[in-house]
């Protein structure tokens, strides 16, 4: 039997609501050419994130049932406390309403002006999270993670020799810590070794800077270590899991993703002052540290999703669906992130539009181009989210111009798959077509959320 099933059964379903090429041109003018700024209605595929759109299961929504909505010492906290110590073995556990509430705190606290916090590749509120409190956020993605369609299996690894170069240059004492995103999402959701976390952990001892491990997609990059790293064949995620965790000083996640939960996040630490910082900042900012700004119910969503996460039939199921999709591009020619990633599909825009160039945000106007085509709504990672300005106020692109296809966990089926591929397949044909993109509004920071666009006739 080759055909890897869907490891659930259907017991509630919600309608898409469809629309015509026709209205979604008027639609995309009237966002300005934002996806962002849609409506989820008018949406028929939304591949926009992976991030709190999970359907959640039955045990899941029993869960939400049984939350204890308790102020203080609720029993739904201590079941989210004992979950996340068994599979991070850190030793304070903190919970935050979602991932950059965790970033927020930590990086309010260990950040600042004259400080770098280096990592594999920061995702943007990271990044914005880090930038706010005045310190700088350095990227130091292996070579063969930035060339989009040369395979190789762990493109989300960090530049070791980059490492102590900038660890060199900038000084330990000015890098409070160094933080590998796994499974790294800006970079094409690529997994990162085993190996390299404990190469990148053995030069953070060396200098004494403690190692953080952004987790949101940590089954699904256990489970490309399972698959690709030699001796972990046969060890379980749980024990791969285990071990990762093992290397590092602390933690951030947001349960949005990996644990299936339409909200929530956490802080794990080992460092005691640290953590008695954190907690006081949680409570002016987030609410008393058995909460953290999530209800009784969240906490044992997440605590149910964190386990459901590493089975097995599911993680080879998710993969397998993402891997589908990318080799169906591949045979049709289309550029896309080699290997295939664990929660996304990346396109690789500057390869797919070549006559338009990366000022004019290729990204954004293939983004478009998928919406107009198919209804199907998914997010540029490229120019338009990580560009800057130098003095001129002339572009500095990003490294890539991707467009991320992000597949929710457990909602969509084979034939919405096959359709998604069908429609990327029939704009990559009328390719030629598509028009660059102009800004005509944008904010200082994390721009993309609400940059208004114009097409360029
Ligand atoms: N770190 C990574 C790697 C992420 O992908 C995200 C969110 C966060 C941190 C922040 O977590 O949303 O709970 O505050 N990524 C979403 C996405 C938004 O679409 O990839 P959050």
């Amino acid at each position: 039997m080759n055909t890897i099933i869907e490891p659930f059964k259907i017991k509630s379903v919600e309608p898409i609501y469809f629309t015509t090429p026709e209205e979604r041109i008027r639609i995309l003018e009237e966002a300005f050419y934002n996806p962002f700024l849609i409506a989820a209605k008018d949406v028929l595929i939304d591949l926009l994130t992976d991030s709190g759109t999970s359907a959640m299961s039955s045990h899941q929504w029993a869960g939400i049932m049984e939350g204890d909505e308790s102020y203080a010492g609720s029993e739904s906290f201590f079941h989210f406390e004992k979950t996340v110590k068994e599979i991070t073995g850190m030793t304070y556990i903190i919970p935050t309403h979602q991932g950059r509430a965790a970033e927020k705190i930590l990086f309010s606290i260990t950040g600042g002006k004259g400080k770098f916090i280096v990592s594999n590749t920061l995702f943007d509120t990271t990044r914005a999270n880090i930038e706010f409190s005045g310190a700088e956020g350095i990227d130091l993605l292996c070579a063969e993670g930035k060339l989009p369609e040369i395979p190789a299996p762990f493109k989300g690894n960090m530049d070791i020799d980059a490492l102590k170069k900038v660890i060199s240059e900038k000084g330990a004492a000015n890098i409070p810590l160094c933080i590998i995103t796994v499974t790294n999402n800006s970079g094409g959701g690529q997994p990162v070794s085993m190996q390299n976390i404990k190469e990148v952990k053995k030069v953070c001892t060396e200098h004494n800077i403690p190692l953080f491990i952004d987790a949101c997609r940590f089954a699904e990059n256990c489970y490309f270590i399972k698959l690709r790293e030699k001796g972990y064949s046969d060890k379980s995620v749980r024990e791969i899991a285990k071990e990762l965790f093992s290397y590092a000083d602390g933690s951030t996640m947001s349960a949005k993703k990996d644990a299936f939960a339409n909200i929530g996040g956490f802080l794990a630490l080992h460092n005691i002052e640290l953590a008695e910082q954190c907690r006081n900042l949680l409570i002016i900012t987030e609410g008393f540290p058995t909460y953290g700004g999530l209800a009784g119910r969240d906490l044992e969503a997440i605590s149910i999703g964190l386990n459901e996460v590493m089975e097995e039939h599911y993680l080879q199921y998710r993969i397998r669906s993402i891997e589908y999709i990318t080799e169906k591009l591949v045979a049709a020619g289309v550029p896309v992130m080699q290997p295939a990633g664990g929660h996304a599909v990346y396109l690789d825009a500057k390869k797919f539009l070549p006559h338009i160039p990366v000022d004019q945000y290729p990204g954004q106007a293939l983004v478009g181009a998928l919406y107009i085509e198919g209804g199907i709504r998914g997010v540029e990672i490229g120019s338009l989210m990580f560009g800057k300005y130098d003095s001129t106020k002339k572009l500095i692109p990003a490294q890539m111009e991707l467009v991320r296809l992000a597949v929710p966990r457990r909602v969509y089926t084979q034939s919405h798959i096959d359709y998604v591929t069908e429609v990327i397949i029939e704009v990559f044909k009328k390719r030629n077509r598509i028009k660059g993109l102009q800004i005509i509004e944008e904010s200082p920071m994390l721009r993309h959320f609400t940059a208004k666009l114009k097409s360029i006739q």
